[in-house]
């Protein structure tokens, strides 16, 4: 069994919020997959244009897999494309959800482009992050959680506790934006398509 317990999600769903009480309440160790690459210098060159590292995967997940099998309990590892670690080092993957007009709120609190938060929000409407996990780790693995209208708090206990196996959840995807959000606001977040901000 993988000691990995992965935290996804699309941008602004609560990862690093989540994580941080997570790591304090549950005493485990954590890591960001991002910050970790460019600490590390896991990267294999500067995408100028997306203006985003490309990780050097292989030294990535080799550095994870010794990180995890000098560690005693379980390592965290919070992340928006989980699809990249070995299947066998993971226990479990919470994929946290929100809905999506509470995302774009706390997406435009960033101060992002509207093509940013658009983009992001339509990931999270279509549900990219879960399914690349489920197709990733088969769905016994991915518990969804919703946190638009929780506390990190409440998130991270209840992520404690199913660690711990004290709780139990169904795995699966299940949330499906599109079958409750009004057509006219999915077409406002699809029209990021083509523009140029
Ligand atoms: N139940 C909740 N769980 C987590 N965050 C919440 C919750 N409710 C509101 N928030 C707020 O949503 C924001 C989530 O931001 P956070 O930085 O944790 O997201 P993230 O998933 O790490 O994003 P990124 O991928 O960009 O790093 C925070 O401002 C947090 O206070
Ligand atoms: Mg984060």
């Amino acid at each position: 069994m993988g000691k990995a317990i992965i935290i996804a999600g699309t941008p602004g769903t609560g990862k690093t919020s989540i994580t941080r009480l997570l790591v304090e309440k549950c005493g485990l160790q954590s890591v960001n997959l991002s910050d970790l690459a460019i600490e590390k210098g896991f990267i294999q060159y500067y995408d100028a244009e997306r203006n985003t590292y490309v990780i050097d995967e292989e030294k990535l997940i080799d550095y994870l897999e010794n990180m995890s099998r000098e560690l005693e309990g379980h390592l965290v590892i919070q992340t928006h494309y989980p699809e990249i670690i070995p299947s066998d080092l993971v226990e479990a993957v919470f994929i946290l959800r929100t809905n999506p007009l509470i995302l774009e709120k706390r997406l435009m609190e960033r101060n992002w482009s509207k093509r940013k938060i658009n983009e992001n929000v339509m990931a999270e409407i279509l549900g990219v992050v879960a399914y690349n996990a489920v197709e990733a780790f088969g769905a016994s693995k991915v518990y969804e959680i919703d946190t638009s209208n929780t506390k990190p708090e409440e998130v991270a206990n209840l992520i404690c506790s199913v660690i711990r196996g004290h709780t139990i959840l169904e795995p699966g995807v299940r949330i499906d934006w599109l079958s409750i959000l009004p057509p006219e606001e999915v077409f406002r977040f699809e029209n990021y398509l083509g523009s140029e901000d």
